[in-house]
């Protein structure tokens, strides 16, 4: 493999989300040890159980760190979250300190990017390498995921949740450009309008309803996080696997989204 990419991104543009913001209020209103155990359940159904338990575990871009912290309940050994944005860090570590101090010694949350290349390359090897959700919305996908690719040390599970590419893909781009230009206090329209919309066809497609606690997480902050989450990029999963397999890795699994416009979960493990 080449050496970790530094690829500055626009992550940092006055455009790009504040994730931390809605992470802080998520956490505030609605994270407790439920929605910690939805969270583990998830993570132990997509990676294996019998993988994380003693396991050092890499959280790439952990958001509120409520699959860090999943992840030292399901046994892991070591686990390091890290996330660009400082208060979704400040968050994590809150999570952490409310929701399982019992495994605080076992968990440690970093602020840095996928992007840095210096600080991905010192982050050492991990067994299990969990970017859920994150490396779209880095600016860089690729270069970002060729360094996820470089934790992930011999035999090792790497795991990607990526948007998957939809028709209406470079029109959502639009939205979210529109979204983030849009004044704070004018947000709730377009968040009431399009979360109108998002349920009606969330039932239409998949039948069941979209309030279900999946991963733990919360329609309406997903509402939120869907209609700001910018930078934005999307790859079906056969993109993924052409890139991902080159690395040195096997497609083990990939499970496609609910909805169109969701995240393919590839399943990858790195060639001993
Ligand atoms: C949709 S959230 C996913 C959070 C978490 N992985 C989860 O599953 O709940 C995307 C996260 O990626 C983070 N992120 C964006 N660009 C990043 C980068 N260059 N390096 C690390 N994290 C980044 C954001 O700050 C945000 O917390």
């Amino acid at each position: 493999m080449t050496e970790p990419k530094d690829t500055a991104g626009s992550a940092g543009s006055a455009l790009a989300f504040d994730f931390g913001e809605n992470w802080d209020h998520f956490s505030r209103d609605l994270v407790d040890a439920d929605r910690l155990r939805a969270a583990a359940a998830s993570l132990g159904d997509l990676v294996g159980r019998d993988r994380i338990a003693g396991a050092r575990v890499c959280d790439v871009g952990c958001g509120s760190g409520l699959f860090s912290i999943a992840a030292a309940t399901l046994g892991a050994g070591d686990v390091l979250g890290f996330d660009i944005n400082a208060r979704g860090i400040a968050v994590a570590r809150r999570n952490l300190a409310q929701l399982a101090p019992e495994a605080a010694e076992r968990v440690r949350f970093q602020q840095g990017s996928a992007l840095d290349g210096g600080f991905v390359g010192g982050l050492g090897r991990f067994d299990v390498v969990y970017a859920w959700g994150s490396l779209h919305h880095t600016g860089a996908m690729w270069p970002a995921i060729e360094n996820a690719a470089r934790l992930v040390d011999e035999g090792g599970t790497f795991v990607l949740a990526l948007y998957n590419r939809h028709w209406t893909s470079p029109a959502w781009t639009a939205i979210k450009v529109v979204y983030n230009l849009c004044p704070r206090r004018l947000r709730p329209l377009p968040n009431a309008l399009f979360g109108g919309l998002i349920y009606l066809a969330t039932w239409a497609v998949t039948g069941s309803s979209p309030l279900r606690k999946e991963r733990g997480m919360d329609f309406w902050y997903d509402v939120i996080d869907w209609l700001g989450g910018y930078p934005y990029e999307y790859a079906s999963i056969d993109e993924v696997r052409a890139r991902v397999e080159p690395m040195g890795f096997t497609l083990a699994e990939a499970r496609p989204p609910r909805v169109p416009t969701g995240c393919n979960e590839l399943v990858f493990r790195r060639q001993g």
